[in-house]
């Protein structure tokens, strides 16, 4: 594996951060990723050099397992191996219905949850926090001095941002610098090979700003592995895949432009002799504007071991380009998404 340094932060990340949201889902009657299985899945990312991971409080059925599974698997390792991220901002239902504070990024909101996470995952500070989207309820201010309290006593080592817009996202940095808080060096965006265009912006203030941008989604749900057909309007991927099992697959994930990104990232993987996955990852992980580790999730070792191959390709920047490109059509046209 290979590490680099979390944007302008001094902590040293593995070029590619596992993300658990499945871990503990319930979709229909199947549980996505069961303790057994996560566990699994966490001991190959340390086979594979993989010190990163990403999990967020309302991660798995009931909310908080995912964190429960990640902080078990945690106890017998040394918890300095580790660069742990989560999150806060959704309604938390790990103790029954949420009730009128269980969500948003209010100080209490806030307080709360963060005791919460570090209790599951069995450590006294998070690497990385981030806030899961932005809240317009609550003043930024409040948000940024409660965040700011957190690294002062030592509970979060840096502040992360997660989807919102390029505007918010600059509201929030200005407000920090301002007032002299800490401020957010880490930001989460859906980013793939064929969603681009509608971050660029998002994307550019974080160049800009020297912020690490840690996309998540990075395979489109697996769609960019190459393991869906389409037949006429269906998406057809195998049986139990997310798919199958998540009826808002192709609506989130698929697009036209994505089947014509998809193709040419079928044909460069197949002139670098790599699979589509490790082409979509390197592609992202190659970015010159930021530094760029996506957070990859996989349901088998397999998968995460073919993922993790990805550090080993090498992209020429013609065929970089050739991705880039792929989403227009002849004559200029780009496709909607
Ligand atoms: N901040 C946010 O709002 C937000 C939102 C979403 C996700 N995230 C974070 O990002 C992480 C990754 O998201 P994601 O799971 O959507 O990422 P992804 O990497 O785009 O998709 C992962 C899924 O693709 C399939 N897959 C992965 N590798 C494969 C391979 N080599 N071959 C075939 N299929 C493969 C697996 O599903 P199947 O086997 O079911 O096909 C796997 O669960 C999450 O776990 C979470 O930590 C954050």
């Amino acid at each position: 594996m290979e590490y680099h340094s979390l944007g302008r932060t001094g902590t040293q990340v593995s070029k590619l951060c596992f993300g658990t949201w499945r871990f503990g889902k319930q979709s229909g009657d199947t549980v996505e990723t069961d303790r057994e299985e996560a566990h699994e899945l966490l001991d190959a990312c340390e086979e594979h050099g993989i010190n990163f991971i990403d999990t967020a409080n309302v991660y798995g059925n009931p909310n908080g397992t995912s964190e429960e599974y990640i902080g078990e698997w945690l106890d017998d390792r040394d918890r300095e191996d580790f660069v742990i991220a989560s999150k806060v901002y959704f309604p938390f239902d790990g103790w029954g219905e949420p009730g009128p504070n269980d969500s948003g990024l209010g100080r209490k909101h806030i307080r709360a949850q963060i005791e919460g996470t570090l209790d599951r995952l069995g450590t006294d500070y998070l690497d990385l926090y981030y806030i899961h989207r932005f809240d317009e309820e609550t003043p930024i201010e409040e948000t940024l001095d409660t965040l700011n309290t957190l690294v002062q006593k030592g509970k979060v080592n840096y502040l992360g941002a997660s989807t919102m817009a390029a505007w918010q996202l600059t509201k929030a940095l200005w407000k920090s610098e301002v007032e002299g808080l800490a401020r957010f060096d880490v930001t989460q965006p859906l980013f793939h090979a064929a969603y681009r265009d509608d971050v660029a912006e998002y994307l550019d203030v974080c160049a800009d700003q020297e912020l690490a941008v840690c996309p998540y989604s990075p395979l489109a749900g697996g769609f960019l592995t190459g393991k869906y057909e389409r037949e006429g309007e269906e998406v057809i991927g195998p049986e139990g895949a997310r798919g199958d099992l998540d009826e808002q697959f192709s609506e989130y994930y698929v697009s036209e432009r994505g089947w014509q990104v998809l193709e040419e990232i079928r044909t460069v993987a197949d002139e670098v002799e790599a699979t589509p996955a490790q082409v979509s990852l390197r592609w992202l992980m190659d970015q010159e504007a930021f530094s760029c580790t996506p957070i990859v999730g996989a349901r088998t070792t397999d998968q995460l071991t073919e993922n993790a191959g990805a550090v080993e390709v090498n992209l020429s920047n013609e065929q970089r380009e050739r991705i880039d490109e792929a989403r227009y059509e002849e004559g200029g046209r780009r496709f909607g998404h």
